[in-house]
């Protein structure tokens, strides 16, 4: 392994990141969501990359990687609300970093939702409280800490959603144990790569263990896991996208 990853280097990460986007965003404010998500992977809208759709690679442009990874983020939702039956009157994303998918959210869900967010870049969450102020409610939140999981609100009913954040965390058992504390969680959906098996994972210490805790979890009783698809979306080939939807006993 060639690198050990932890909460500081992590923020050391995306403080880099999120600064920058939130300076470009202070001086140009009618900076389009689309504008900020490409500046955030490090590129203009036209922008071609390989990129891979359920084991298929293709070229594509920056602004099609987007459209894509916004239908992946709408559908899992759905697949919560209308295959599973969740219940929720809050969508909660942690490692949100500045609130793109919730903006995205709110677009295409009803309004009535709560669209809150955590992060550990106070970049990330300074830039979503101003870029997307009004619908979504950006917070400081670091998965390491247990007291910031009060973010999410325990008088509705909640939808907790990730989205290539687990895989900053090398170890997954303390985020599992304390979203089992959070008794409002109806349903969580983890769009991660799972990190077994990836060359990817190992080089810069990503997540490797959820699906194994969350597996034995539902093997025990602890959980069920609803459904799993693999590798459906990467922007980047070597680390896509799979999802795992799964819900507290
Ligand atoms: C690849 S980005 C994904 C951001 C966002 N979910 C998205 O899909 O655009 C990873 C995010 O995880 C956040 N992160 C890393 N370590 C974290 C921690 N310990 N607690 C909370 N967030 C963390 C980073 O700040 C960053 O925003």
């Amino acid at each position: 392994m060639a690198i050990k990853r932890d909460a500081a280097l992590a923020l050391e990460e995306y403080n880099k990141v999120y600064k920058p986007l939130y300076d470009a965003f202070i001086a140009n404010p009618n900076m389009s969501p689309d504008e900020l998500e490409a500046r955030f992977r490090g590129m203009n809208l036209e922008r071609t990359r390989e990129m891979m759709r359920h084991n298929e690679l293709f070229v594509g442009s920056i602004a099609e990687a987007i459209k894509a990874t916004n239908e992946l983020v709408i559908s899992a939702v759905k697949t919560a609300r209308d295959v599973h039956g969740a219940r929720f009157e809050a969508v909660v994303d942690l490692g949100a970093g500045f609130g793109h998918d919730l903006h995205v959210l709110h677009e295409n869900f009803d309004d009535k939702i709560r669209y809150i967010g955590g992060d550990t870049s106070m970049y990330g969450v300074a830039l979503g409280n101003r870029a997307y102020v009004g619908h979504i409610g950006m917070h400081p939140f670091d998965y390491y800490e247990a007291s910031g999981y009060a973010i999410i609100p325990d008088d509705v009913p909640c939808l907790v959603m990730t989205h290539h954040s687990i895989e900053q965390i090398p170890d997954y058992m303390p985020v599992f144990k304390n979203l089992l504390k959070s008794k409002s969680v109806v349903e969580v959906v983890h769009m991660e790569p799972f990190g077994e098996n990836s060359d990817w994972a190992e080089k810069y210490d990503y997540n490797r263990n959820m699906m194994a805790i969350l597996t034995e979890a539902h093997d025990s009783g602890a959980v069920e896991v609803l459904d799993v698809e693999r590798r459906v979306f990467g922007v980047n080939p070597e680390n896509p996208t799979s999802i795992v939807w799964w819900r507290p006993r």
